[in-house]
């Protein structure tokens, strides 16, 4: 399972991203404005810093409009994924990147159906908000669930991103029902490291090998 980080500090994403363990980023307009920066800064500087994708949202509601935002978007480098929101102007703009060759993470997806839609556009990836559906009542896991099986029966490429995460259990129930990318807030991503099991055993350990008056080297 691939794991991105949902964020625009440069910060935080240099020091987890030093761990490895960090496929991608995501980010949206809210994170933006939390940064206080220009966007088209803010995305070139996560791209130096991770190889791998980086989505960079749209704000045009219109195709033509999200067409040349997203041309713009990703002429900043070459890991740029133009995030387009789910509605019909965007899966016509999702489906005309598609034949230019730009890859897209379809956004606010809430339904099956939305993502049945996205995969025929032609969206490299959809993001499924399971955050937001628990919020409401539902079970967010559920839409995962069915959005691979949908894919699987037909064979779509569509990479599956759950979005909208807010706990280590997001991401471990997301992996089981075969999401292929989550993307993490960075302190559940921190969470993702550790047990309080593993804490109280590495504690006794170190304890009991401090009476031990050994050393390794
Ligand atoms: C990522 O692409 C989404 O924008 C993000 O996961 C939304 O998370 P939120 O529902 O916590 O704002």
């Amino acid at each position: 399972m691939q794991l991105f980080l949902d964020t625009t500090d440069v910060a935080v994403l240099k020091d987890l991203a030093a761990t490895g363990l960090v496929d991608g980023v995501t980010t949206n307009p809210t994170l933006i404005a939390k940064s206080g920066r220009p966007m088209l800064q803010v995305i070139a500087e996560i791209c130096a810093a991770i190889e791998g994708p980086v989505s960079a949202e749209v704000a045009a509601m219109d195709t033509a409009g999200m067409l040349d935002e997203g041309r713009r978007l990703a002429a900043i480098a070459p890991n740029v994924v133009v995030k387009v929101p789910l509605t019909r102007d965007g899966l016509i703009a999702t489906r005309e990147f598609a034949h230019e060759g730009i890859a897209t993470n379809v956004t606010l997806c809430f339904s099956a159906a939305q993502a049945l839609l996205a995969a025929k556009a032609g969206a490299s990836y959809i993001s499924p908000f399971i955050g937001r559906l628990d919020d409401v009542g539902a079970d967010g896991m559920d839409l995962i669930v069915e959005i691979r099986a949908i894919y699987d029966n037909y064979g779509f490429d569509t990479e599956i991103l759950a979005a909208s995460i807010r706990s280590p259990a997001h991401v471990t129930t997301a992996a089981l029902a075969g999401a292929n990318c989550a993307t993490i807030p960075p302190d559940v991503f921190n969470a993702l490291f550790k047990h309080p099991l593993t804490e109280r055993g590495l504690d006794q350990f170190m304890a009991d090998w401090a009476k031990t008056g050994q050393s390794i080297l």
